[in-house]
C-alpha cells in the first residue's frame, strides 16, 4: 500500500498512475503532422536519460502508485538496446505499453510474447501505399503491414492509430471500419492537434460527429461502449463486427476530467499535460542522486485542469512555445 501522501495527486484531486516515457526524439519517419518540415534541434546525446536512467525513474515513478507505462518516441523500438530496457522494466510489475510506427516491431514481438507485453497501439494512416509513402515521407508501407499481420496472428491487442486529415486520408474511415468486420484490433481515429511547427489549422481536421455521421451512414446502428476509467478516448463498435473502434476528440470534445497521465520526455523532462509548456527537469536531481518523491509530488501541484489551460480553444501563443510532437510521444 501507497501512503496518500507519497502518491501523485494534483490539485484538483486526480491521482496520476499512467506515465508515458519517451525513449527518444529519433524516428525513422518524417510524418508531416509530427515532424516539423524543417526537421527538430535533436536532443544531445549527454542529454539522453541512458536506460538504467529511465529504469531508475520509472521504478521511482511505480513506488509513487503508477501502475501503468507506455513506451513511446519518436520512435521507441530504434533506441539501443531496447529488448534489455524492456526486460527490465517488465521485472517493475507495471502494465507496459507501447506506440510504435510497426516497422520494427517483428524484431520484438517474441519479447513482448516472453514479457507479458500485449497492448499495441501502431500508426498506421493510411491503408494505401502510395498515400503512406506522402505522408511518412519513407517507403515502408509493405514492412508495416506485414509486421501489423504478425501482431494479430500473436493475439497481441493492437489499436491502429490514423491521425485524420482532410483531403488526405478521411475517405478511408470506412475502409478501416471494414477492417474490424473480421479482425479483433480497435481502429483508433484521431483529431489532428496543434504542436509547435506542424502548421495545424483545424480547416484540415476531422471532428467525432463527422467521423460518426460517416460511419453510420455506411454500417448502419453503431454501439457506444462503457469507456474504461481515464479513457483518452470514446469507443465503440458496429453492429456484428468482431473488432471496435475508438476517437480521440481532444479538441472538439476534450476528455481531461478524470485525467491520470504525466510524461517523461527523452532528456527527463516531465510534463503534466500533453500540452504542457513548462517542464521540470528529472534527470539532473536523479544524476545527483537527490530525493525525487518530492520533486515529482510538487510538480503535479502546477498541473491544469484541462489542455494546460487551453480550456475554451486551441491558442497558437500557447502550443507554438510546446515541444514539437516527435519530441513528446503523444
Ligand atoms: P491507451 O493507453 O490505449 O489509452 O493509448 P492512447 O490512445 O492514450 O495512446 P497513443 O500513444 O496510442 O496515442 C493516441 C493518440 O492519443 C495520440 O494522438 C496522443 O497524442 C493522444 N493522447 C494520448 N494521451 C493523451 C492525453 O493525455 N491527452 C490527450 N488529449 N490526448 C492524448
Ligand atoms: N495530432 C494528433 N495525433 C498525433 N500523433 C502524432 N502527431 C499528432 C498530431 N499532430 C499521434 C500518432 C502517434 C501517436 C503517438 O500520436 O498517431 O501514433
Ligand atoms: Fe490530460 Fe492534458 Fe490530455 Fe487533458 S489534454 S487529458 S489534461 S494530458
Amino acid at each position: 500500500m501507497i501512503e496518500e501522501n507519497k502518491k501523485i495527486v494534483d490539485n484538483f484531486g486526480r491521482a496520476h498512475t499512467y506515465l508515458r516515457i519517451s525513449l527518444t526524439d529519433r524516428c525513422n519517419l518524417r510524418c508531416f503532422y509530427c515532424m516539423p518540415e524543417e526537421g527538430i534541434e535533436l536532443i544531445e546525446k549527454p542529454n539522453i536519460m541512458s536506460l538504467e536512467e529511465i529504469i531508475a525513474l520509472a521504478g521511482k515513478f511505480r513506488d509513487l502508485g503508477v501502475d501503468t507505462i507506455r513506451l513511446t518516441g519518436g520512435e521507441p523500438l530504434v533506441r539501443k538496446n531496447f529488448g534489455y530496457l524492456v526486460e527490465e522494466l517488465a521485472k517493475l510489475g507495471v502494465t507496459l505499453k507501447i506506440t510504435t510506427n510497426g516497422i520494427m516491431l517483428d524484431k520484438y514481438l517474441d519479447l513482448f510474447q516472453k514479457i507479458g507485453l500485449r497492448k499495441i497501439n501502431l500508426s498506421l494512416d493510411t491503408l494505401d501505399k502510395a498515400k503512406s509513402v506522402f505522408i511518412t515521407k519513407r517507403d515502408y508501407f509493405e514492412r508495416i503491414m506485414k509486421n501489423l499481420e504478425k501482431a494479430l496472428e500473436m493475439d497481441m491487442e493492437v489499436k491502429l492509430n490514423i491521425v485524420l486529415i482532410k483531403g488526405v486520408n478521411d475517405n478511408e474511415i470506412n475502409d478501416f471500419i471494414e477492417l474490424t468486420k473480421h479482425k479483433n484490433l480497435t481502429i483508433k481515429f484521431i483529431e489532428f492537434m496543434p504542436f509547435k511547427g506542424n502548421k495545424w489549422d483545424w480547416s484540415k481536421g476531422v471532428g467525432k460527429q463527422e467521423i460518426l455521421d460517416l460511419i453510420s451512414k455506411r454500417f448502419g446502428n453503431i454501439d457506444e461502449l462503457k469507456n474504461p476509467p481515464h479513457s483518452t478516448s470514446s469507443n465503440f463498435k458496429v453492429d456484428g463486427h468482431v473488432g471496435s473502434f475508438a476517437i480521440v476528440s481532444t479538441i472538439t470534445s476534450p476528455f481531461c476530467d478524470e485525467c491520470n497521465r504525466i510524461r517523461v520526455t527523452a532528456d527527463g523532462k516531465m510534463l503534466n499535460c500533453l500540452f504542457a509548456n513548462s517542464e521540470t527537469d528529472l534527470l539532473t536531481p536523479l544524476r545527483n542522486g537527490e530525493q525525487m518523491d518530492d520533486i515529482i509530488i510538487n510538480a503535479i501541484k502546477t498541473k491544469k485542469y484541462s489542455r494546460d489551460g487551453m480550456d475554451v480553444k486551441m491558442d497558437a501563443d500557447h502550443y507554438e512555445k510546446n515541444r514539437s510532437m516527435i519530441s513528446i510521444g503523444g
